[in-house]
C-alpha cells in the first residue's frame, strides 16, 4: 500500500515569497511544495501538502493525519506559540512528527520562546529556510525506512 506523508502549514505561510523575505526567504509555498513533491514522488510516497490560516482547520487536519498518515511534518507558524488545541491534537498521533520552521524562533522575540509543538514532536528542523522542508521529508523517509523495510 502507498504510504502517505502530511505536510501541514499554519497562518501567513501562504504569503511566503513576499512576506518578510529577509526572515523567511523568497521561495513561495508552491515552490516548497514542488520541492517536497519531487522527493516524495521519487520515493513512491503520496504527499498531502496543505496550508490554513484557521486554527480549527489545522486541528482537523492533524486529526485526519492521525488516521491517514505514516508521518507528519508541521510548520504551525504563529500557532506554534499559542495553540494548546494543536498540541492536544498532535498528542493523538503515534507516527513521526517533524516540526519545521523557516527561521529559528528560539533566536527571535521573547514571545516566540513559548512552543506548544516541540513537546509533542519527534524532532525539529529550524532556521534552514525552505531547505528545512526538504530535510524533514528526507528524515521522514529515512525514519520510516528504518521502521518498515518495505520502503527500501
Ligand atoms: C515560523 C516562525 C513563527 O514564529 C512565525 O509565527 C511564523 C513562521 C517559521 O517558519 O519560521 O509564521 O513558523
Amino acid at each position: 500500500m502507498t504510504k502517505t506523508i502530511y505536510i501541514l502549514n499554519g497562518p501567513n505561510l501562504n504569503l511566503l515569497g513576499s512576506r518578510e523575505p529577509e526572515i523567511y526567504g523568497t521561495r513561495t509555498l508552491a515552490q516548497i511544495e514542488a520541492d517536497c513533491r519531487k522527493l516524495t514522488d521519487a520515493a513512491g510516497i503520496n504527499l498531502i501538502f496543505r496550508q490554513t490560516n484557521e486554527e480549527g482547520e489545522l486541528v482537523h487536519w492533524v486529526q485526519e493525519a492521525a488516521k491517514m498518515a505514516s508521518a507528519l511534518i508541521i510548520n504551525a507558524a504563529a500557532y506554534t506559540h499559542t495553540s494548546v488545541a494543536v498540541f492536544d491534537a498532535l498528542k493523538l498521533l503515534d507516527i513521526p512528527i517533524i516540526e519545521v520552521h523557516l527561521s529559528n524562533p528560539s533566536a527571535r522575540e521573547p514571545f516566540r520562546q513559548q512552543n506548544f509543538i516541540s513537546p509533542a514532536a519527534t524532532s525539529g528542523i529550524f532556521g534552514f529556510g525552505a531547505v528545512g522542508y526538504n530535510m524533514a521529508v528526507k528524515a521522514v523517509i529515512n525514519l520510516t525506512n528504518n521502521q518498515n523495510n518495505q520502503w527500501n
